[in-house]
């Protein structure tokens, strides 16, 4: 093993270096602190490897993103969202024997009891979908107390269980969510239909009516799921991560991951970036205008679904949606003018110096959301569609945590900067 140097005043500490299968480098600091006194600061961990993990790698410099080694592109051609759920999970792609098996537990997983559905009447019908999204999830955990001990050995001896409950029930949750909160019936699943069209069945089905879901539509389903399913140490799968760290159950650690993709710079910028091109377009603008002020820099005024944490270059995903896009709206017979200006600023800013110069290329949220509302999903149920999709990832990442004998709880240091000693003043002389 390699080693790096690092030299404190007149003295120098040897730490050692490790490497990755794809080549990558880290320094262990690991004992840095016992070693040397000081920690290494780096605010949101962009430098910072948290954990070895062998679910998902991705090169944001080239825009490469394998899942257990499985290019995205292949995936995306040739798997569906449950086989690539279960390959992320379980670290191969299943044979047919697993593949049945693993369908099957998710279907026969799909209900919502009906003691769990009085959950949804305490929320207003205006919430943001997200906000229920997360605290239903969280009450898995209450439903199931014998999935969810908190107890890393007894949680791992039922995780095929509690990992397709997860799954199924999230999708059933996220379709309850739109009915609740138009106030209309629920639909329950039926045993017989493929996840996507379970779902589609219980977010559009009416009573008595004999819906059908048309195959294009639950095909782009599947692939924005697939492509949703994982992505490394993002943002939210983090968080799952460091919940986990506390022996805290996989529904637990979902929800608090789901709470953070709720972000609007995480995994809120799908429907951020409609609201921007619909913006855009209710003002008579090609995007010309938008993009001179998403130049600002400004928070608020940001080009959303441009711009990654990790990718320097195009999104991987980011290009197979928008080929999709294309050809779900063809077969669809939509056109929808804000496609035109996604691909107006997609166009203008990839020839923009500002742009450029800081390696801002489309990501997965810039075209999904077009997707999306061409085969009905309302803007509000984006992130939630995100969420369904990332589940894999999020059960995968948290049996890593929860099965290394050598984890510890993850506990970051910090550096003070608030006000040294002082004594206190009582009030009469504040
Ligand atoms: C997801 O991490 C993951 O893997 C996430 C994800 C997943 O699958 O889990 O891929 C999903 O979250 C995708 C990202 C979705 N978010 C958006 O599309 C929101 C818009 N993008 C940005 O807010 C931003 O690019 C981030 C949050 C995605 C990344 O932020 P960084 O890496 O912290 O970049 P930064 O804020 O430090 O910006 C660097 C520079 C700044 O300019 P300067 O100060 O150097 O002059 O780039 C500018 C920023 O102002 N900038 C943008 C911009 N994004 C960054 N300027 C205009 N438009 C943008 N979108």
């Amino acid at each position: 093993m390699s080693s790096a140097t690092l030299k404190i005043d007149d003295k120098e500490f040897t730490l050692p270096v490790m490497v990755g299968t794809e080549g990558e480098r880290a320094i262990d600091t690991r004992k840095l602190r016992a070693d040397t006194g000081v920690v290494a600061y780096d605010q949101g961990y962009g430098n910072t490897a948290s954990c070895e993990s062998s679910i998902t790698y991705l090169d944001g410099e080239v825009g490469v993103l394998r899942h257990r080694g499985y290019p995205i592109e292949q995936l995306a051609a040739y798997s569906d969202f449950v086989e690539t759920a279960y390959l992320i999970i379980y670290g191969e792609l299943p044979n047919a024997t697993q593949r049945k098996d693993f369908g099957l537990l998710i279907r026969i997983n799909a209900g919502i009891e009906t003691q769990m559905q009085k959950i949804f009447e305490g929320f207003p019908k205006d919430a943001p979908p997200m906000a229920l999204l997360s605290s239903i999830v969280g009450s898995l955990a209450a439903h199931y107390p014998q999935l969810a001990t908190n107890n890393f050995e007894t949680d791992l001896k039922n995780f095929d269980l509690a990992a397709a409950i997860a799954i199924s029930k999230i999708r059933t949750i996220g379709a309850m969510i739109y009915r609740y909160q138009r106030g209309l019936p629920y639909v329950g699943p039926r045993q017989e239909l493929s996840f996507c069209d379970n779902f589609l069945h219980m977010m559009f089905s009416e009573p008595g009516s004999d819906y059908t879901v048309a195959p294009e539509v639950a095909k782009a389903l599947n692939l924005l799921l697939l492509l949703h399913a994982d992505h490394e140490q993002n943002c939210s799968t983090s968080t799952v991560r460091m919940v986990g760290s506390s022996a805290a159950n996989m529904f637990t650690s979902i929800s608090a991951g789901i709470s953070a993709l709720s972000g609007p710079l995480h995994g809120g910028a799908n429907t951020a970036v409609m609201g921007m091109l619909q913006a855009i377009h209710d003002e008579g603008d090609d995007g010309t205008r938008f993009i001179a002020a998403a130049k600002s820099g400004s928070k608020s005024n940001r080009l959303m679904g441009f711009g990654h944490a990790v990718y320097k270059n195009f999104d991987p995903r980011a290009k197979i949606i928008g080929k999709a896009c294309d050809e779900v709206l063809k077969k669809l017979g939509i056109d929808d003018p804000l496609l035109a200006i996604a691909k107006n600023l997609e166009q203008a800013a990839l020839k923009d110096d500002y742009f450029l110069a800081r390696k801002l290329y489309p990501n997965v949220d810039f075209y999904s959301g077009i997707i999306m509302r061409a085969i009905g999903i309302p803007m509000n149920m984006f992130t939630v569609i995100f969420a369904i999709g990332r589940a894999p990832g999020q059960i995968a990442n948290w049996r890593e945590v929860a099965a290394n004998p050598k984890g510890r709880i993850y506990r970051p240091r910090q550096i003070y900067v608030g006000p040294t000693k002082r004594d206190y003043v009582p009030i009469k002389d504040r």
